[in-house]
């Protein structure tokens, strides 16, 4: 029996590639909200004795996830074989450190939860810095996507571009795409003392005064750490930057703040749906995704440990 791939709201961009990749059939769900904030979870199509896929994108996450849970322990109880999970945006990997005494190091505590209820996690760059791999955490079979390729065949058809990371943090992603586009690379100091109070230090980019910057980061959110930059290579008398992030979180009114700030235009891949979309991940997690899934009678698929596809 095929697969059944089911969707949760937000996702459809995704989905009708996904399902013809992963020869599955597309499943169908009502959920709603109960007028006292509980979630009402059904499943419409039947799951008993197949492989079910979850596709759902976790940025906003704390609404996201009880109802993802329901769903999931639903299918088990009516019969699926397994439960595999889709996420293109894995929220909660930044506070993967208690940085103050008493703060919850979220990273582990949601990757804990997901653990519980799906039986297999694929995902686009998470944002992994002081765990170095997702196994750390999860304790479920997964695959790391990479947009680096994808990003750099992108960047490929710009004019003579420098690309620039705004912090250390963003130098795995810059240097990949650099390398795979062929152009030079820089990356920027940060401070970040809140929130949305970010410095960005001036680089000495003399050397690359004529050409294109690009700025790369896997996640927008306020967009203070790319606003800032872009400040900063203006200050500079540097060209208006084109901004590349992975993920389009774009907290508020985050976006409008970063055109305002003077990007001459915002690109993003299409693991959160936004009108930046331009670099088209599905067919990437689709075949990380189908080495997860149980496909044949003799397959092993979910043998632990995160493979990075790229
Ligand atoms: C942080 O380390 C990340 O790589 C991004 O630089 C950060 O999440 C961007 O956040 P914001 O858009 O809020 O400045």
């Amino acid at each position: 029996m095929k697969p059944l791939l089911f969707a949760l709201p937000g996702n459809t961009h995704l989905a009708d590639s996904l399902v013809s990749q992963l020869d599955a059939e597309r499943g169908t769900l009502t959920l709603r909200e109960f007028p006292d904030g509980e979630s009402y979870v059904r499943i419409d199509s039947p799951v008993a004795g197949r492989e079910v896929v979850l596709l759902c994108t976790l940025d906003r996450p704390n609404a996201k996830l009880l109802p993802l849970l329901f769903l999931a322990r639903t299918a088990r109880e009516l019969g699926a074989t397994r439960v595999g999970l889709i996420a293109p945006y894995l929220a909660y990997m930044r506070q993967d450190q208690r940085f103050h005494e008493g703060e919850a190091v979220t990273s582990r505590h949601f990757a804990q939860i997901v653990s519980l209820f799906a039986d297999w996690l694929v995902t686009v760059d998470p944002h992994l810095h002081r765990f170095s791999d997702l196994d750390e955490i999860y304790s479920v079979p997964n695959r790391v996507v990479h947009a680096a390729p994808l990003i750099s065949q992108w960047v490929a058809r710009l004019n003579t571009p420098v690309l620039i990371g705004p912090d250390g943090e963003s130098e795995q992603w810059v240097a990949a795409v650099a390398r795979a586009a062929g152009a030079p690379y820089l990356v920027l100091q940060k401070i970040r003392r809140g929130d949305r109070d970010v410095e960005v230090s001036v680089p000495d980019i003399e050397l690359h005064r004529s050409r294109t910057p690009v700025l790369v980061d896997d996640i927008i959110s306020t967009a203070h750490t790319m606003i800032e930059t872009v400040g900063q290579l203006k200050r500079a008398g540097l060209a208006p930057p084109v901004c590349v992030g992975v993920h389009a979180v774009f907290a508020g009114s985050a976006y409008r703040d970063l055109r305002a700030a003077g990007a001459t235009r915002v690109v993003t891949c299409n693991t959160i749906e936004h009108e930046t979309n331009a670099i088209d991940v599905a067919a990437v997690v689709g075949t990380a995704a189908l080495e997860l899934m149980d496909r044949s009678p003799g397959a092993q698929p979910g043998e632990a440990g995160s493979v990075s596809s790229m």
